[in-house]
């Protein structure tokens, strides 16, 4: 039941409907499948980074593939949210999650809003680096923004 209460209580882009198939994993493997969905985000996010900051030639299809990429893998992250995941030794996620859970839910919103704007601007004709640069910037920031409450290092 108390899982069930967490992830409701999650909401948004992290919102899952596969509560009945969280149950079949184990906390362990959940930890780990949470860690591959953030990896998988940091190597899309080193490539829009990279697209920022001009190291890279801008190509407006690939920034859109890799914002639509982080889309796909981010909606993933919800089911991993199990409070038996708490006692999970190399998980990095701070107790300050779990006991302000509206607090992470925001962040995990504010990344979430920021990459559908991403996402949308992507899709807009005339899609160039001047309009891909701050909206790269913000979901970037809201990554951050939540590891610096959520995360441990
Ligand atoms: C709502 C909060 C939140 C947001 C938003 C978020 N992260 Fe994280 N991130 C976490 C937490 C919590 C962990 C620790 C997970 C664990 O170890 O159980 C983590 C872990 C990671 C890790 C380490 C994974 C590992 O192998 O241990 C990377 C890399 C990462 N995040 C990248 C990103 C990137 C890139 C973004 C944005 C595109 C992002 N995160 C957005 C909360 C967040």
């Amino acid at each position: 039941m108390l899982k069930k209460i967490a992830l409701v209580a999650i909401g948004g882009l992290f919102a899952t409907t596969a509560i009945a198939q969280t149950e079949l994993f184990k906390a362990d493997d959940l930890v780990k499948y949470r860690q591959s969905i953030y990896q998988i985000l940091s190597a899309q996010a080193t490539v829009l980074g990279a697209t920022a900051k001009g190291e890279i030639e801008f190509d407006p299809e690939i920034v859109r593939e890799r914002a639509l990429n982080m889309s796909n893998v981010a909606k993933l992250l919800g089911e991993t949210y199990v409070p038996a995941t708490q006692g999970v030794k190399d998980s990095n996620m701070l107790p300050a999650a779990w006991e302000d859970m509206d607090g992470f839910s925001g962040k995990g919103k504010a990344f979430g809003g920021a990459l559908q704007e991403l996402i949308a601007v992507s899709g807009e004709a005339g899609f160039d680096k001047k309009a891909a640069g701050p909206a790269i910037v913000k979901v970037l920031k809201s990554c951050k923004a939540c590891h610096d409450d959520y995360r441990a290092d």
